[in-house]
């Protein structure tokens, strides 16, 4: 077989081939173990020493050309597939985030922030309880027995402990109705003096336009030798004011009557309607906020505190209701709904702390 180097089809092979793939199958085709290449140089030893002396170094010759060849084209395929990934894993680095769909602080939440970083700002430290709570925590040890009339006003959600004969034996297990066990559980644990604030989820069988059967509550705790109601009213007026971010506030204590607080106080914010929102500070009008006592000795000696050496005050608080009036938000249903337009409208930007907060710590 006669080869020109200059026009012969094995470079043309090389030439042709799309991909390294394509490529490293014509290099096995040609010089291979068994490509037709290495044939050639085989067949050298059965030649005439004549012949072999013309072939020898075309044959070599082209083998060294092929081998060139393919690595230049290598080096060309790779580059193009190198290309084609970049083009094709396209990725802008440059694009601004604040314009991409980012999530947002639900009011709840960030009305709990604002609270609790008021009331560490004035001594407080957070606990918590369980949601779901026995019989016990939620009403006996806060005053109040099993035929108490106080039990039906709570509208309690319980828990079927299933079997017949289990529940005629085991008292009842309930969603808690208020953040009020937690007092008698931190007590228990950590003794007096103290001072905490509780928030967390509470349930009541309960559905209207300020109504929902699950909401939020927070529990404020305050257990020393000399802790009394002027102590309340003084840490009532001054979260007050740095909730709602105003100089002067006014609050009007109404005599209640809580099982577990004695004396017990409901506290009213002024406020007032002006054209369907409302607006706290000022008017004629009071929005019951809170309620609030002195806890009870029988609260004390349930959770093992001495009631002759301490006393203190307890509340409990809507953080939704606060979050409503803070930011003039008219339906309580709406917060639960996850309607993401609802959110869009009254969420908070996750990268925005806060100026309460900023205005604390800073
Ligand atoms: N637990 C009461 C409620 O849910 C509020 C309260 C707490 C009242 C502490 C007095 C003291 O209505």
């Amino acid at each position: 077989m006669e080869i020109s180097l200059e026009n012969n089809m094995y470079l043309e092979l090389v030439k042709n081939a799309q991909s390294v793939n394509d490529l490293e199958q014509v290099r096995v085709k040609l010089l291979g173990k068994k490509g037709e290449i290495s044939n050639l140089l085989r067949s050298l030893g059965r030649m005439e020493a004549k012949e072999r002396q013309i072939k020898s170094p075309q044959y070599n010759n082209l083998k060294q050309s092929l081998e060139e060849a393919i690595k230049e084209k290598k080096e060309i395929l790779l580059n193009k597939e190198i290309e084609g990934r970049m083009d094709a894993e396209w990725l802008d680095i440059s694009q601004d985030p604040r314009e991409m769909n980012s999530g947002l602080i639900h009011p709840v939440s960030r009305v709990t922030e604002e609270i609790i970083s008021i009331f560490s700002d004035l001594g407080f430290s957070v606990a918590e309880g369980p949601q779901i709570e026995s019989d016990w925590y939620n009403f006996d040890s806060l005053n109040i027995p099993p035929d108490h009339p106080a039990r039906q006003e709570f509208d309690t959600f319980y828990i079927d402990p299933g079997d017949e004969s289990i529940r005629e034996n085991v008292s009842p297990n309930v969603l808690r109705t208020h953040t009020s066990p937690v007092q008698v559980r931190f007590m228990e644990k950590h003794g007096a003096p103290c001072k905490i604030i509780a928030p967390g989820r509470v349930y009541r069988s309960d559905y209207d336009l300020t109504h929902t059967p699950m909401f939020h509550q927070i529990e404020g705790l305050a257990i020393g030798e000399d802790i009394s109601m002027s102590n309340l009213k003084w840490v009532l007026v001054e979260f007050c004011k740095a909730f709602f971010e105003l100089d002067s506030i006014d609050l009007r204590f109404r005599a209640s009557h809580f099982p577990f607080t004695e004396p017990s106080a409901e506290v009213d914010i002024r406020c007032s309607w002006v054209e369907n929102s409302l607006v706290v500070g000022k008017g004629d009008d009071w929005m019951e906020i809170l309620g609030s006592g002195m806890v009870h000795p029988n609260v004390l000696e349930a959770a093992k505190v001495d009631s002759k050496k301490f006393q203190g005050f307890a509340f409990g608080m809507g953080i939704d209701r606060l979050a409503m009036l803070k930011y003039g938000m008219p339906d309580l249903r709406s917060f639960f709904d996850n309607d993401i337009r609802w959110l869009k409208h009254y969420g908070f930007a996750a990268e925005k702390s806060s100026n309460l907060y900023d205005k604390l710590s800073g």
